[in-house]
């Protein structure tokens, strides 16, 4: 890791991206990463009437919580504002009245102590958060599979990803919610389905396998989803429920695992079949039957395998108090009229040369 062994960073990290309102304090000292605190404030209940998130009742609850969360998560860490050596923010993309939220308490923390501000793109959280847990250096092959994205990534360093594959349509997250939801169950649906698979026969209910003849790393989960719902609807025996759910959970993963592999051949050759390291992150990669499968797959490939701690792979201020930590180290740090950004694509250049983005949850993916 990149850090100069002398000068060790203590960072506020903030998230407001989505329907969580989170703030961590988080030290990097000589390439070791300490969580000193992470608090995670749900929204889910508030939004759980409605099936899904809704953008202004998320923004409202994050300017409701962000003091007192911070405030937690400075008391947990036994770190005083003054103690700090920056402030990291997720600046995008996500819900922009939500980002503007965590962002603007961000600068205003920055501004009153004199601290320099890092505008954290939350999908380099995500890429970072592996490291939280354990050793992890650069460079890594990374699933990023959430409720908003589904990218396959080749990271080569701090802010340095090139994208080998992405979503056509649906994120992986976003299938297993709205799947979940025609099985009937709550918000948000990937745990909820996982429960109900567990232990049941995922071979009972033929699901389509998505993209198969093609030979890049895109995804598509829109088939799957139409399957599953159409099956859904016919269903009332609990058994069935469960057996489907199961049949849902084994699809996706298999999907995540042929596209990965797919990833993993090419990289391997790109890097000469040295120092190869997968990793896996986001809400989805919380998933058991998904980690296994992804698992095997890079073992398979010769690839080490790591995943976040599971309280790091749904959305946390762990993940961008360390990616502001790293950028920091680096002496990246930026302006005090930072936007806040819908969209913000990790790797800018393969995102305008092929925008598969589509709208969903989130609206446009990166
Ligand atoms: O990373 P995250 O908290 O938020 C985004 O940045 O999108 O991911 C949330 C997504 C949701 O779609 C949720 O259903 C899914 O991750 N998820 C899971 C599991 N835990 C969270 N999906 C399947 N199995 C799980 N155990
Ligand atoms: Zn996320």
């Amino acid at each position: 890791m990149t850090d100069t062994p002398t000068v060790p960073h203590l960072v506020l990290g903030l998230e407001t991206s989505c329907d969580e309102t989170a703030a961590a304090v988080v030290r990097l000292a000589a390439g070791q990463v300490e969580v000193l605190s992470s608090v995670v404030g749900s929204q889910i209940a508030e939004h759980a009437p409605y099936g899904g998130v809704v953008p202004e009742i998320a923004a409202r609850a994050h300017v409701e919580s962000i003091e007192a969360i911070a405030g937690r998560a400075l008391r947990d860490a036994g770190v005083g504002y003054d103690e700090l050596t920056g402030v990291a923010a997720t600046a995008g993309p996500g819900l922009v009245g939500g980002v503007m939220v965590g962002l603007s308490f961000g600068k205003a923390v920055a501004l009153a102590r004199g601290l320099p501000l890092v505008a954290v793109n939350h999908l380099e959280g995500h890429a970072v958060s592996a490291r939280l847990g354990a050793e992890l250096p650069y460079p890594f092959l990374l699933l990023l599979v959430s409720g908003g994205h589904c990218q396959l990534l080749a990271v080569d360093g701090v802010g340095a990803c090139r994208r080998l594959g992405s979503t056509i349509d649906d994120a992986a997250g976003e299938a297993f919610d709205k799947i979940a939801k025609s099985l009937g169950l709550p918000y948000p649906g990937g745990p909820a389905l996982e429960a109900l698979a567990e232990g049941r026969d995922p071979d009972r209910f033929p699901l389509p396998r998505m993209l198969l003849g093609r030979k890049d790393c895109d995804f598509s989960f829109s088939g799957l989803k139409t399957a599953a719902a159409r099956l859904a609807e016919g269903l009332s025996d609990e058994a069935d429920r469960r057996d489907l759910a199961a049949a849902v959970q084994t699809a996706i993963a298999r999907q995540l695992a042929e596209k990965s592999d797919r990833a993993m051949h090419a990289y391997a050759i790109e890097h000469h079949g040295r120092g190869l390291r997968f990793v896996v992150a986001g809400g989805v990669a919380a998933n058991r039957t998904v980690r296994k499968k992804l698992e095997e797959t890079a073992s398979a490939r010769g690839f080490s395998f790591a995943a976040p701690p599971l309280a790091y792979c749904t959305d946390n201020a762990a993940m961008i108090a360390l990616a502001g930590a790293e950028r920091l180290a680096l002496g990246l740090t930026d302006p005090l009229d930072a936007a806040a950004r819908p969209r913000w694509p990790l790797d800018a250049a393969a995102a305008a040369a092929s925008p598969t983005h589509v709208a969903g949850r989130k609206g446009a993916k990166a």
